[in-house]
């Protein structure tokens, strides 16, 4: 058992041993996404399709990776994005994320609908550690939420603008997952033959959901709050809401969910400090493409003025030195994570991580660069496949 532990590494290795340890109904939520889940395979297909090629007769002995991004540095061009529902896939993996992201010196976003409240964080928020909102219908809320984000100590508020309405993720439609309030038979059945994850689990019972804990009319089991929540996300949102919630929160503000580069112009003129290029890990609009094929244009467009970070099927080391040559500034994890945290918890993730740092490094000194300003610098540029040209030419 410790050696198969032991065995696992990368992001497909974890996703294995998820499976196995979690009921069917939080594996296909994690793994799955919209429609045919084109999308989604289409974010790490592009991926590979890109080639980068390797420098030799380079003095490479003296590398850094650190990276600056969300004002800040951090030590790798990584953070932990948002994952809704994390604390549920093992008990405490919410702060086991915040704990190991400190601990590797990246920042982490936690989510909208994480268990934590954000008073609630096992360690202070550090620079750059953000937390996920929804706008919702009822502004007035929303702004409470903003207040206790902003009080817990978070500089950083991410905003998700890909959500206007739920995508079809038909594996939790066939699973009965969406928007229940209770467990059925089915997932009770599936529930007792994952007895590892059952036990685990009984250790957070009953599951909470922190920021709407209290609020009357709610709900008072985790399911009940993120089905009210999930409701009260205002479909109306645009440009305006944009400018209001700008006005309102006075700190760093990063949309996230950004494909179009005449959307990362309004997000622009609206005063973000930062945006994310994401299509929600292909869980929204099937048919979207790759997150790695519209960077370049939206890194053109907004030509530096405001950061731009990258995530979708970041599975690799590599894969974020390709989104780095390509214009991001960092990538953020999100099924990787998830899994590795599902798996083995902790010591799941930093061994996750530690191969990233690891393949990041590799990766760097074999393209005969050094830091992430080298390979942002322009010369390490990319084989791309057809689908990249009409963005860039
Ligand atoms: C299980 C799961 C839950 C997610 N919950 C949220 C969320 O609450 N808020 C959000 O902005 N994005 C959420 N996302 C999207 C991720 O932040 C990220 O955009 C996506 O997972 C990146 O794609 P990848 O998983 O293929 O790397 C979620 C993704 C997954 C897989």
């Amino acid at each position: 058992m410790a050696r198969r532990r032991d065995n696992l590494l990368t992001a497909e290795d974890f996703r294995r041993a998820a499976r196995r340890r979690l009921p069917r109904l939080f594996f296909d939520y994690i793994d799955g996404a919209a429609g045919d889940e084109i999308t989604a395979r289409r974010n790490a297909d592009a991926f590979a399709e890109i080639a980068l090629h390797p420098r030799a007769l380079r003095d490479v002995s003296d590398r850094t990776l650190a990276a600056r991004f969300l004002g800040s540095s951090f030590d790798l061009p990584l953070m932990l994005g948002p994952i809704g529902s994390l604390g549920m896939f093992r008990a405490g993996a919410e702060t086991d994320a915040v704990r190991t992201a400190h601990r590797f010196g990246i920042p982490l976003c936690l989510s909208a609908f994480a268990m934590t409240a954000p008073e609630d964080m096992p360690e202070p928020p550090r620079p750059g550690d953000a937390w996920q909102l929804y706008v919702l219908k009822d502004r007035g809320r929303t702004g409470a939420i903003m207040d206790r984000i902003a009080e817990a100590g978070f500089d950083t508020l991410f905003v998700t603008v890909d959500t206007a309405v739920s995508g079809l993720r038909e594996r939790d439609i066939r699973n009965g997952l969406r928007r229940i309030t209770r467990p059925n038979a089915a997932m009770l059945a599936d529930m007792a033959l994952h007895p590892r994850w059952l036990l685990d689990f009984a250790r957070i019972w009953p599951p909470q959901m922190g920021v709407a804990r209290d609020w009357s009319g709610a709900g008072r089991s985790y399911l009940e709050q993120a089905a009210f929540l999930a409701g009260q996300i205002d479909p109306s949102f645009d440009g305006r809401g944009l400018d209001w919630l700008r006005a309102r929160w006075k700190g760093r503000l990063v949309v996230k969910g950004i494909l179009h580069p005449d959307d990362a112009r309004l997000c622009l003129d609206a005063g973000a400090d930062a945006l994310v290029v994401s299509n929600h890990g292909g869980r929204q609009f099937d048919g979207a493409p790759a997150t790695i094929s519209a960077l370049p244009a939206i890194a053109e467009a907004v030509a530096g003025r405001i950061g731009v970070l990258l995530d979708g099927g970041i599975r690799r080391g590599g894969d974020v030195v390709k989104a780095l040559t390509l214009g991001a500034d960092a990538c953020l994890l999100g099924r990787a994570y998830a899994f590795a945290l599902a798996a083995a918890g902790e010591a799941g993730l930093v061994a996750l991580l530690g191969h990233f740092r690891a393949e990041i490094d590799t990766s760097t000194a074999l393209l005969g660069k050094v830091s992430v300003a080298d390979l942002r610098s322009g010369d390490a540029v990319p084989d791309l496949p057809r689908v990249f040209r009409s963005s860039r030419d």
